[in-house]
């Protein structure tokens, strides 16, 4: 693959064009589904797919469709999402970087281009997707609007999910989400997802992935007593914040032996004064490993521990989990397909969590990856070259070049035609 100029230019002012929206003054995001910088960015969706005559469908869940359907197949023409399913989401983590998301949706539009510009005709449609709440920064649940989709949540547990200031999903929807839509799902043949690398694992612009670890996310609620930082003596305190810190260390330490990743990125103490001891402090443990064995007894061995702790500080801890995804191994022989399409692109596995995992239960899932120099993700510093995007591109477009132009699936029959 070389370097073509007028691609990194075109790819350069389109993706100018969302630098803006959500910006904060660090340089990193705050775009959190369905807020006013996230609604923009879907606005955006609707200007791009319109300008591209692609009609768009929401599928009742806050996911957006764009569709490029071959018009020649009567049955597959119009709106109706399916066959290639290729984008991201808009969503970031709160402060995060501009690429996780973003990228796969502006790199399917940019393809869609590509293959146009070329004079290529899909044998089934190419449809560009726009997943609601895949960070799950505003709602606790990562890849929501997937897991709508695909029947993983409960619709009406999903509409009583609120945000930091109590807001529900079915306030924000002004109604319960759809929630799953089989006859949706099987119109999909398979689905691509292009995303900015979250690490420094690639020499070249362009790897595919083979796995995501098991991860999860976990609130802890511990449970004190509030008093006077002067006058409450040492041994008098029952102090939420000492089993806070300890499950901290714990969780930390137990990821470590067994080469596991544990974080707590996220706290609220109650009632955050200066002089006074907490009464409360909730804290969420973010935890991935390998399998889901490892993941299993990291989880209950930081729950074993903070709980010997508690009982110490005289404080009591609840753990509940949000948000938890099995192991996901991306179809391999579409992986190798793939790798080999793309020039013998390294094949690797990653820790971070994606729509594509969610999706992978239900049709055959690939993910491309675009190298980061920094290595750096969910944070400002995240980055990829104009160059390495615009390979993406390429690569994207050879890969749904490919895939949209294998023989069609009959969705009433099940059977290739
Ligand atoms: C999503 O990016 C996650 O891995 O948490
Ligand atoms: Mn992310
Ligand atoms: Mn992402």
């Amino acid at each position: 693959m070389s370097t073509d100029p007028a691609l990194v230019h075109t790819f350069r002012e389109v993706w100018a064009e969302l630098s803006g929206i959500g910006r904060a003054p660090d340089g990193g995001y705050l775009r959190f589904a369905w807020s006013p910088a996230e609604v923009a960015l879907r606005d955006w969706f609707r200007v791009q797919a319109a300008r591209r005559g692609m009609p768009v469908t929401d599928d009742g869940n806050g996911n957006l469709f764009a569709v490029w359907s071959p018009t020649s197949d009567e049955r597959l023409s119009g709106a109706a999402p399916g066959g290639v399913l290729t984008g991201s989401h808009f969503d970031s983590v709160p402060h995060g970087g501009a690429f996780d998301g973003p990228l796969g949706i502006v790199s399917a539009f940019l393809a869609v281009d590509l293959l146009r510009e070329r004079g290529f005709q899909p044998t089934r449609p190419i449809t560009v997707a726009a997943f609601a709440e895949e960070e799950g920064s505003r709602f606790g649940v990562a890849c929501l609007g997937s897991r709508l989709l695909t029947g993983a949540i409960d619709p009406q547990r999903a509409a009583a999910l609120t945000d930091r200031d109590g807001i529900s999903l079915g306030d924000v929807l002004g109604a319960t989400p759809a929630g799953a839509r089989p006859e949706l799902v099987a119109r999909f043949d398979a689905y691509v997802e292009l995303h900015v690398e979250q690490g420094r694992a690639l020499a070249g612009p362009i790897g595919v992935a083979s796995a995501i670890w098991p991860h999860g996310r976990w609130r802890f609620d511990v449970e004190g007593e509030g008093n006077h930082a002067g006058t409450t003596l040492m041994t008098d305190r029952r102090d939420p914040m000492l089993t806070y810190a300890f499950t901290v260390l714990a969780a930390n330490k137990e990821a470590r032996l067994r080469g596991a990743h544990a974080t707590v990125g996220r706290v609220e103490v109650t009632p955050n004064a200066t002089n006074a001891i907490p009464a409360a402090v909730r804290g969420w443990l973010d935890a991935r490993a390998a399998d889901d064995e490892t993941l299993a007894g990291l989880v209950e061995a930081v729950a074993k521990k903070a709980t010997e702790r508690a009982g110490r500080d005289g404080t009591a801890i609840r753990f509940t989990a949000e948000s938890t995804t099995g192991e996901v191994r991306f179809d391999p022989t579409l992986a190798s397909n793939l790798a080999g399409l793309l020039g013998g692109a390294p094949i690797l596995p990653t820790g971070a969590g994606h729509d594509a995992g969610v999706l992978s239960a239900h049709l055959p899932t690939a993910m491309l990856f675009v190298r980061n120099p920094t290595g750096v993700s969910h944070a400002p510093a995240e980055s990829a070259s104009d160059a390495d995007c615009a390979e993406g591109v390429k690569a994207l477009a050879r890969v749904l070049e490919e895939l949209s132009a294998q023989p069609l699936v009959d969705h009433d029959e099940g059977v290739a035609r």
